[in-house]
C-alpha cells in the first residue's frame, strides 16, 4: 500500500473546535452551505443503476436529487424537482424508468433530463424549452461509488482526495459488489461528534471490546492524507478468516477510510466487502447515520453475517458516546476540548471545519 500522508501528533496545547459549533442551530445553516453543498457527497454504488432506465432518488445538503442512468448509457444526475412549478418529480427512491413524468400537470421528460412533452403548453408560442429541462448535477462515479457535488465549480472528484481513489482501486473486487442492504439510525448528536469519534481510536479500549479482541491494537495506525484520512491495522493471527495474505499490504485488519466531510467507509478481511457510513444533519443537534453495506451477494455466508453484526455492534457502542458528548455540548462546563497526541486525525477534520466556515481556530 503506498498511502502519502503523515502520522503527526497533536498538540496538547492545541484545543477543539469550540462547543458552541455543535449545539448552535446558525452554525448548521453555514454547514450545509459552505460544507455539505459544496463538496462531493457519496450518494450511491454502481449497482443500483446498471441498465438504461435505472434510477434511485436521494437527498444532498437537504436538495432533492435524481441519479438516473440514460438510454446512452450515461450516468446523470438532476435535483428531483419539477421545472414547471416544483413540484418533486420522482418519488420513488429506486426503479426502472423509460421516461420520466411529473405527477401534477403531466410533463414528461426523457432521460438525459430534456423535455418530452408539456401538455399544457401546446397552443403557447413563447414557450422557452430550454427552461423547461430538468436542472442538473455534478455527478462522478470511481471505485464503482456515486458522488455528487450541488457546486458547479468544485474540484473534480479524483482530485479532490489526494491518491484515496489509487488506494481503493488496490480492491479488485469492488465493481463485483453488490448493495445488499441500507439502515438508517437517528443519532441525538450533532454530525461533526461521530466524525470525531470516528477519527480516533483513544476510545476503543474502554468502548470496543469485541473491536480489541479480533484487532491487534499495538499495530494500529491513523494516517492523515489529503482530506481523508486512513486507519486500521492487522488481526490478531488467531481470529483471522478467510484468504487473508499477510504479505501482501499493511492494515488486512481492516482499513477505516474518512472522506471530507461526512463519509466513512469501512474495509474487512475476507471475502469482498465494504460499508459505507454518512452522517446527514437533521438539525444542530441530531444526525441521521445512513449505513450501506456492500457484499458480493444478497445471500450473505454466515462469515459474512458475523462481520455485519460485529460492525453494527461496534456503531451502537460508539452512538452511545456521541449522544452523551452532545449532552456536556450544551453545558456551560467546559467550551473546548483538548487533543491527546494520538488524536492528530481529528485535529485534521477541525482544521478543515474552521477553515470551510472562515473562522479563527
Ligand atoms: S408541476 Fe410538474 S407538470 Fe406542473
Ligand atoms: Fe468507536
Amino acid at each position: 500500500m503506498s498511502i502519502q500522508g503523515t502520522t503527526k501528533s497533536a498538540s496538547s496545547e492545541v484545543k477543539t473546535l469550540p462547543y458552541r459549533l455543535y449545539s448552535d442551530p446558525a452554525v448548521l445553516t453555514e454547514e450545509m452551505e459552505k460544507i455539505f453543498a459544496s463538496s462531493w457527497q457519496f450518494v450511491g454504488h454502481i449497482s443500483q443503476v446498471r441498465n438504461a432506465g435505472d434510477f434511485f432518488t436521494c437527498e444532498v445538503a437537504g436538495e432533492p436529487i435524481l441519479v438516473i442512468r440514460g438510454k446512452d448509457e450515461e450516468l446523470r444526475a438532476f435535483y428531483n424537482v419539477c421545472p414547471h412549478r416544483a413540484t418533486k418529480l420522482e418519488k420513488a427512491t429506486e426503479g426502472q424508468k423509460k421516461i420520466l413524468q411529473c405527477g401534477y400537470h403531466g410533463w414528461t421528460f426523457n432521460l438525459d433530463g430534456s423535455l418530452h412533452r408539456a401538455p399544457n403548453f401546446k397552443d403557447v408560442d413563447d414557450f422557452c424549452a430550454g427552461e423547461a429541462c430538468l436542472r442538473s448535477v455534478r455527478l462522478e462515479e470511481l471505485a464503482s461509488l456515486i458522488f455528487v457535488n450541488l457546486d458547479d465549480n468544485a474540484v473534480p472528484l479524483a482530485a479532490s482526495y489526494g491518491d484515496f481513489f489509487d488506494d481503493l482501486g488496490t480492491f479488485s473486487f469492488l465493481g463485483e459488489l453488490k448493495k445488499v442492504d441500507s439502515k438508517t439510525r437517528v443519532i441525538k448528536s450533532n454530525w461533526k461528534a461521530f466524525i470525531d469519534n470516528y477519527l480516533e481510536c483513544d476510545h476503543c479500549p474502554i468502548a470496543h471490546p469485541g473491536f480489541m479482541a479480533t484487532l491487534d491494537m499495538s499495530q494500529y495506525r491513523i494516517i492523515q492524507c489529503e482530506n481523508y484520512s486512513i486507519q486500521g491495522t492487522i488481526v490478531k493471527p488467531e481470529k483471522q478468516v478467510g484468504s487473508i495474505e499477510l504479505d501482501k499490504a499493511e492494515m488486512q485488519g481492516g482499513r477505516f477510510y474518512w472522506l471530507w466531510p461526512n463519509l466513512m467507509i469501512t474495509i474487512y478481511p475476507g471475502p469482498g466487502n465494504m460499508s459505507l457510513i454518512q452522517m446527514v444533519p437533521i438539525d444542530h443537534e441530531t444526525t441521521l447515520g445512513v449505513y450501506t453495506y456492500l457484499f458480493r451477494d444478497e445471500n450473505l455466508t454466515q462469515e459474512e453475517q458475523d462481520l455485519r453484526v460485529f460492525m453494527e455492534q461496534v456503531r451502537d457502542e460508539d452512538v452511545e458516546l456521541v449522544e452523551l458528548e452532545q449532552i456536556g455540548f450544551r453545558s456551560r462546563a467546559f467550551q473546548k476540548g483538548k487533543f491527546s497526541p494520538t488524536e492528530h486525525a481529528v485535529l485534521q477534520f477541525h482544521e478543515m471545519v474552521l477553515k470551510a466556515l472562515n473562522i479563527e481556530a
